[in-house]
């Protein structure tokens, strides 16, 4: 049992006997988090920083998974919501605040005319599937990226147990930035296909024309095409990735930061393809929920009147310059590296001397998590991070990557590793 995280270690006991992994999601679960140098439970957090229940204090690069863009507790997002409360939640007939952000979206975004509320990212890109099939009558699906974790997407993954194998064989995955490799599937299964759905972009940019390379193959195959902004969105730009990089998608979804941290996801796309909305079954008794509503509504407000996403911007350059140069400083290009967009970048772990990518992220997540910097290798900026706490990231990687450099070099890794490494885990991006 570690002194740093006592508390958590012996909560994570507790939990474990009545959640499965101790946690609601993967990626906050000991999956991701080796046991013995890692925290397991929040206390709480403000603005751009989290403390654990050790009470150690964290600058915080991860942000609830990306869904906390403007900082933990933002006053306008917890003045909206505190009012809304003041009036009810859910209610037994529609309430206006569906109309009033359904509007502010349809405003913002390229390719929104008409839009469908729901919870998590999951259940609006399972929306748009749904969406596709009915509009085309065909059954398969290209992906590219991740999409959630219900069976026509997990189904194309490693940890696909549980998805019969009749809805896994219609989910074909592609590889980002080599059209031949959709090409050759659409190719393979011609009039099959009934939409192809990508994230925009995640840790690399698309390569000039690749987009509109997909594009042009939908419009050939006759399949929609759709964007998946679960992340991209309220991040990349006001309009999300498809304002970003002038491509209108016919479908998109949206999640994550579209609430700061309250359970929205929204369905938006071309009036032509959402009217079948009208006619397939996708609705849930919390679609309307208010306070989550109100929440979009501050989130929105804010980033029209506020310069949030151009901040996010220049935090991001700040690291990704400050990253290479103290990758470059200490001639570590054979460890490490960083890509990405300013708001969504990701560090990458490469194998040397022996020592596995996952034994070397496992010691800088010791140590990083030691410093007080809570990242899992990405960093989700949010409009509450400072140039100073930028600064701070920027220091504490400075010492452990040379730490890192030191442990490869030297081949101790392994002893200075007060853990299990991390084992691993299936891939999506
Ligand atoms: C691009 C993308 N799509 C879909 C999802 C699924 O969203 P949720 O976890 O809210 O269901 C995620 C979640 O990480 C995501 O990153």
């Amino acid at each position: 049992m570690s002194v740093r995280y006592k508390k958590s270690e012996e909560l994570l006991e507790r939990s474990l006997k009545t959640i499965p992994l101790g946690s609601q999601t993967f990626s906050k679960s000991k999956t991701a988090l080796p046991f013995g140098v890692s925290p397991y439970f929040v206390a709480h957090a403000k603005g751009s920083r989290f403390w654990d229940v050790d009470g150690n204090e964290y600058i915080d690069y991860v942000n609830g998974l990306a869904c906390v863009t403007l900082g933990y507790c933002d006053p306008d997002v917890d003045a909206a919501v505190k009012s809304q409360m003041e009036s009810g939640v859910t209610f037994s007939i529609p309430h206006t605040l569906e109309m009033e952000i359904a509007e502010l979206l349809v405003d913002l975004i390229p390719c929104a005319e008409k839009v469908r509320f729901a919870k998590n990212g999951s259940d609006v890109t399972s929306g748009a599937i749904r969406v596709a099939r009915a509009v085309t009558g065909r059954n398969r699906i290209a992906v590219c990226g991740y999409h959630g974790w219900q069976d026509w997407y997990i189904g194309s993954t490693s940890r696909d147990l549980g998805v019969p194998p009749v809805v896994k064989n219609l989910t074909h995955a592609f590889k980002f930035n080599d059209l031949p490799s959709l090409e050759a599937i659409l190719d393979a299964h011609s009039e099959e296909f009934a939409a192809v759905i990508l994230e925009p972009m995640n840790s690399t940019y698309p390569a000039n024309g690749f987009l509109e390379g997909v594009q042009a193959l939908c419009r050939k195959h006759g399949a929609l095409l759709v964007f998946d902004e679960t992340i991209t969105g309220f991040r990349y730009a006001k309009g999300g990735a498809q304002q970003e990089f002038g491509v209108t998608p016919d479908l998109a979804t949206f999640g994550k930061g579209i609430a700061n941290g309250y359970p929205l996801s929204a369905l938006v796309g071309k009036a032509e393809y959402m009217n079948v909305v009208e006619e397939i079954f996708f609705s849930g008794t919390f679609g309307g929920e208010t306070l989550s509503l109100a929440a979009a509504g501050a989130v929105i407000k804010k980033i029209s009147r506020e310069p949030v996403i151009e901040t996010l911007k220049i935090r991001g350059e700040q690291i990704l310059d400050g990253v290479n140069r103290v990758i470059a400083d200490g001639a570590m290009s054979e460890i490490l590296s960083i890509s990405g967009h300013p708001t969504w970048s990701f560090l990458q772990f490469k194998a040397a001397n022996g020592f596995s990518a996952l034994e070397i992220k496992t010691l800088f997540l010791q140590e990083v998590f030691r410093r007080g910097i809570y990242t899992l290798g990405t960093h989700n900026l949010s409009y509450a991070h400072s140039s100073a706490d930028v600064d701070a990231l920027l220091n504490c990687y400075s010492e452990v990557f040379s730490l890192l450099k030191t442990a490869i070099t030297t081949g101790n890794l392994k002893s200075r590793l007060e853990c299990e490494p991390l084992v691993p885990l299936f891939t999506v991006r």
